[in-house]
């Protein structure tokens, strides 16, 4: 079981979005998979027409297992499930500090799941806390978007000096450039920037800026659902290959039906 976490210290640079359409290419291909909605927000359960989990309260999340594996709902598509979230979780940093071996916590919980799904999707509320240095230690690889402005460059660099003064690898993070607009040269120059600085840490994928994206809200579905052929589906398909290409070592396990 692979474990994928869609996280930025920033927010509202596209995570979820990211997280409902890898979490959909996934289960296209042939992959179990369950999207673990970790953001006491909820979006990616709505995107999925998935109810808040009125019984998995925060403290069970990470101690019964029971009560989480009976949080899992289905969603309409096959061989994805959902785990939603409810308010309960914006209290799961206070949990997690308080808890001895914090950091371990949620490899923990998920390991609960391991046998019935092939990959785990983590999407993540933003911040650096004591749930994010929990999903820093579970997941395989952390997908960051990273919008290609100032402020979001900043982030990056702090999410990638917190990384290293922590001792993580640094190689889990798997970045890549979201709602980038072409004609805008500020977002031009600082692509190039950054991956004149950081090198491999960038995807090739570029997710531009995308009213299909905007639109997930109003159809409660992935793009890649309705717009799998204009280009935010073309690059969420692009950003699959990639994300998956390095989760499974360059070979193609995740894929059992092929292209998704
Ligand atoms: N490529 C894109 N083009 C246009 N709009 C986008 C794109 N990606 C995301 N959005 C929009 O930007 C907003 C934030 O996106 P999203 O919810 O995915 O970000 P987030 O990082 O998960 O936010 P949060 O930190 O609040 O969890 C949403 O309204 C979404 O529709
Ligand atoms: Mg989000």
């Amino acid at each position: 079981m692979k474990i994928i976490a869609c996280y930025s210290n920033k927010g509202g640079v596209g995570k979820t979005a990211a997280a409902v359409n890898l979490a959909y290419a996934y289960a296209q291909s042939g992959a179990r998979t369950l999207l673990c909605d970790l953001d006491p927000q909820g979006a990616s359960s709505f995107y999925f027409r998935v109810k808040p989990s009125k019984k998995l309260k925060d403290t069970q999340f990470f101690e019964d297992v029971d009560r989480f594996t009976r949080a899992i709902r289905g969603s309409d598509y096959e061989n994805l499930d959902i785990l939603p979230a409810n308010l309960t979780f914006r209290d799961f940093d206070v949990f997690l500090s308080r808890m001895k071996n914090s950091r371990s916590r949620l490899k923990k919980a998920l390991k609960a799941v391991d046998g019935d799904y092939d990959v785990i999707i983590l999407d993540c509320p933003p911040n650096i806390s004591s749930l994010s240095e929990a999903v820093f230690k579970a997941a395989d690889r952390v997908v960051v978007p990273v919008i290609p402005t100032t402020l979001s460059e900043r982030s990056f660099e702090q999410l990638f000096a917190f990384f290293k003064e922590s001792g993580l690898k640094t190689a889990k993070l798997l970045t890549f450039f979201s709602m980038v607009q072409g004609r805008k040269t500020l977002h031009g120059e600082t692509m190039a920037r950054l991956r004149d600085s950081y090198g491999k840490l960038f995807l090739s994928t570029e997710l531009p800026f995308s009213t299909d994206v905007e639109k997930m809200g109003v159809y409660r579905e992935p793009a890649l659902c309705f717009a799998r052929t204009r280009p935010a589906g073309r690059a969420y398909l692009a950003l699959f290959d990639e994300v998956n290409a390095h989760v499974s070592g360059g070979k193609t396990a995740m894929r059992t039906k092929g292209s998704p």
